[in-house]
């Protein structure tokens, strides 16, 4: 079977995906650094899936390592090389994702995200790698009305996190472009990732301080915090609150197993492709619909405006349903009930 890299994997995102790679018999090699996760995240999948297979240890390989050491990510390609599971393609999650992180720390966001990538497609090159799925974001598109936003959108970036996703679709995009050149390259414009596994065992775990909403989400209803703090009452959106477009967890790592089927079986491309759901929803309503799900109370207050915020991010994603013949299956309800029953088995997180 064939053998992936997941830079990143022990993460939010990264995990969820791991699972599925794994459920379909891919050998998986991991890099990651845990600055924002922990491997604890692995050995829960293992009890996931070992019921299925008693042998899951075997097809997974953890290697701690920072993408913004060069060495670092030849290691892993040199033990995989020497384990005979040559690396066939790379998933890349590594990388830092808060955007209001990056207002605050840019040379942090441009070292990680922009020097890591280029540190990776240099290994990829010396070791013939050619194969990438890169984790992008909705957030390089300009977002001015209500619309929802397809790949031809303009890509204006407004704040630093989403310059260092635009800048490494551009360096991806340069290297596709080369003459000749047999680099299949995909990159999945993610909405807004939240939820968790239906098992309760993974789910989005920040470390420290959560900047996003859906984890305040599931701290104010646990009692880890006392309330949420909305950004803005009075955004050109129904009811005056930030709309986003909430796709859970468990699709988008099912649009990454649909994309790496699309990239190992087409020619040599670079393609830019949404995952979201294209349904909106409001702040408010998001609330609303945790408490009712839950049965629980979420105490609120408005506050001004966040910088690098927009009225609105909702996904146009006709092209991810035509070329990856990939759909969301689930709903603004599950990913309240999946967050709040991952919340719930693991109050202090892992
Ligand atoms: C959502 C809404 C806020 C916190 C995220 C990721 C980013 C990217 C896009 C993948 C907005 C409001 C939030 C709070 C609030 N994902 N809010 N009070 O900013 O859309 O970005 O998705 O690339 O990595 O960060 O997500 O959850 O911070 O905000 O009112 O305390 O909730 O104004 O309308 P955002 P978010």
């Amino acid at each position: 079977m064939k053998s992936i890299l997941v830079t990143g994997g022990t993460g939010f995102i990264g995990s969820h995906t791991c699972l599925v790679l794994l459920e379909k018999g891919y050998n998986i090699f991991i890099l990651d650094s845990f600055i924002n996760s922990s491997s604890q995240s692995i050995e829960k999948i293992i009890l996931i899936l070992n019921e299925i297979d008693k042998d899951i240890n075997r097809k997974i390989h953890l290697i701690k390592g920072d993408i913004k050491n060069q060495s670092d990510i030849e290691n892993v390609f040199h033990i995989s090389n020497k384990l005979n599971k040559k690396i066939e393609a790379v998933i890349h999650f590594a990388g830092l994702k808060s955007v209001s992180d990056s207002v605050l720390n840019p040379i942090t966001y441009w070292e990680n995200n922009v020097s890591g990538t280029i540190n990776l497609c240099k290994v990829m090159e010396k070791y013939k790698c050619k194969n990438i799925l890169f984790s992008s974001s909705a957030t390089v598109y300009k977002s001015e009305s209500n619309k929802l936003l397809s790949e031809d959108n303009i890509c204006e970036p407004y704040n630093p996190y989403g310059y260092t996703k635009f800048t490494v679709e551009r360096i991806l995009s340069d290297i596709s472009n080369r003459e000749l050149s047999e680099w299949r390259i995909v990159c999945l414009r993610y909405f807004n990732p939240v939820g968790a596994h239906k098992s309760g065992y993974i789910g989005e775990n920040p470390l420290g301080k959560a900047n996003n909403i859906y984890p305040q989400l599931t701290r104010v209803a646990i009692g880890k915090q006392s309330k949420i703090y909305i950004f803005g009452s009075d955004w050109p959106t129904y009811d005056g609150t930030g709309v986003r477009d909430y796709i859970h967890v468990m699709d988008l790592a099912e649009g990454h197993l649909s994309a790496m089927n699309y990239l190992l079986k087409e020619k040599p491309q670079f393609k830019a492709i949404n995952l979201g759901t294209g349904i909106g929803t409001s702040v408010l309503e998001f609330i609303r619909t945790f408490e009712k799900v839950n049965n629980v109370e979420i105490p609120f207050s408005f506050r001004d405006r966040r910088k690098g915020d927009k009225a609105f991010l909702v996904a146009d994603n006709s092209l991810a349903k035509s070329l990856l013949n990939w759909t969301p299956k689930r709903n603004i309800e599950d990913i309240c009930r999946d967050g709040w029953n991952w919340q719930k088995n693991n109050p202090y997180g892992f």
